[in-house]
């Protein structure tokens, strides 16, 4: 069954300027793609400028006059996203309404990234922490500002494993694919982690709560998401993707639910993740405050960031 559509009245009551991650390419573009009807700016920030520029071509020949502009954004390398706030400040634009976090990949390789830390758990989590956190000071000068992660319904089968999160490779975590999906699922998590006890601070802090946080699983999608992650002969890949395309979502039905996250009038505390359109609960462990503040606390110091709100 597919998703609800986000009715074009809260679609077209969208104005500001909105960040997308992950916009040259299935769910991300989609979303990018249905804000840049309304939205004052869609920003597709992604690691690939040639890619992106491709995305932002495809969505002005629907939306011929929608401002859409590209930027290069690495996730998994933290200089990556600081030279993208950097670069943000530079260019003098004081606000930002909507910061969408949506690029994400389950990464098969044991690797390391430059920054030491364990690949899925950066791509996923890390950077996308860190940016939420540096873009706080363009976030709070719009109205009724929002992030919203694009996250995954395999954050409930999350474990919490600090260590491998942060120990450098080669580490002990992937042996095969089987581990590659609980890497990515516990990468999941800790975005959800990250994401609730953010939201919780902002609440206490009178300057900043009116940014809200939503998070959305955009359910099973035929994209590239399944095609990049399989190590295994091209014969399996076709048989796979073929399943996927048969049986999946399509990348627009995707990106329903996260729309619904960005674009709801209101989010409700207790029910902050978006899942085929409708509001639910998060992962039973962001419940847990010594879970959440730890796991938080952690990602502040591998970031070398701090919160002060
Ligand atoms: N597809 C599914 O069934 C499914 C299910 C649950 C959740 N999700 C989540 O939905 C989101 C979108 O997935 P999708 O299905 O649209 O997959 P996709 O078509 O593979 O798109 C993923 C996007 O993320 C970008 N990306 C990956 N690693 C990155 C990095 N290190 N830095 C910057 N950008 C990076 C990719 O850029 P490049 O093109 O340059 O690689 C691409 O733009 C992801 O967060 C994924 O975890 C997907």
């Amino acid at each position: 069954m597919s998703p609800a559509r986000v009715p074009d009245e809260l679609l077209l009551a969208f104005r500001g300027t909105a960040i997308v991650t992950g916009a040259n390419v299935g769910v991300g573009e989609q979303i990018a793609l249905a804000l840049a009807g309304s939205a004052q700016r869609v920003v597709l920030a992604c690691r690939s400028l040639d890619k992106a520029e491709a995305a932002r071509h495809r969505i002005l020949t629907v939306h011929p006059r929608a401002c859409v502009e590209v930027e290069a954004l690495d996730l998994s390398a933290l200089d990556s996203v600081r030279a993208f706030v950097k670069r943000w400040r530079e260019r003098g634009d004081s606000r930002v309404d909507l910061l969408c976090c949506n690029a994400g990949a389950i990464l098969v390789e044991k690797a390391c990234t430059e920054d030491g830390f364990e690949l899925n758990y950066q791509a996923n989590a890390l950077g996308h922490f860190l940016l939420s956190i540096l873009m706080l000071p363009f976030l709070v000068n719009a109205p009724s500002p929002r992030i919203t992660y694009t996250s995954s319904g395999v954050a409930f089968s999350g474990v919490l494993d600090p260590q491998s999160a942060e120990t450098p490779g080669p580490w002990s975590g992937l042996t095969g694919i089987r581990d590659a999906y609980q890497a990515y699922s516990n990468s999941k998590l800790y975005q959800c982690l990250s994401a609730e006890e953010l939201r919780r601070r902002l609440a206490r802090s009178p300057r900043h709560r009116h940014i809200s946080i939503s998070l959305a699983h955009p359910g099973f999608v035929y994209s590239q998401f399944t095609q990049r992650a399989l190590p295994v002969p091209q014969c399996v890949v076709a048989l796979v993707n073929t399943v996927t395309w048969m049986f999946g979502r399509s990348p627009e039905q995707g990106s329903r639910s996260v729309l619904w996250a960005a674009l709801s009038p209101s989010i409700d505390p207790a029910r902050p993740f978006y899942a085929d359109s409708r509001p639910s609960t998060l992962p039973p462990f962001c419940e847990d405050d010594r879970i959440r503040v730890d796991a938080f606390e952690m990602m502040l110091r591998e970031c070398r960031a701090e919160l002060a709100l």
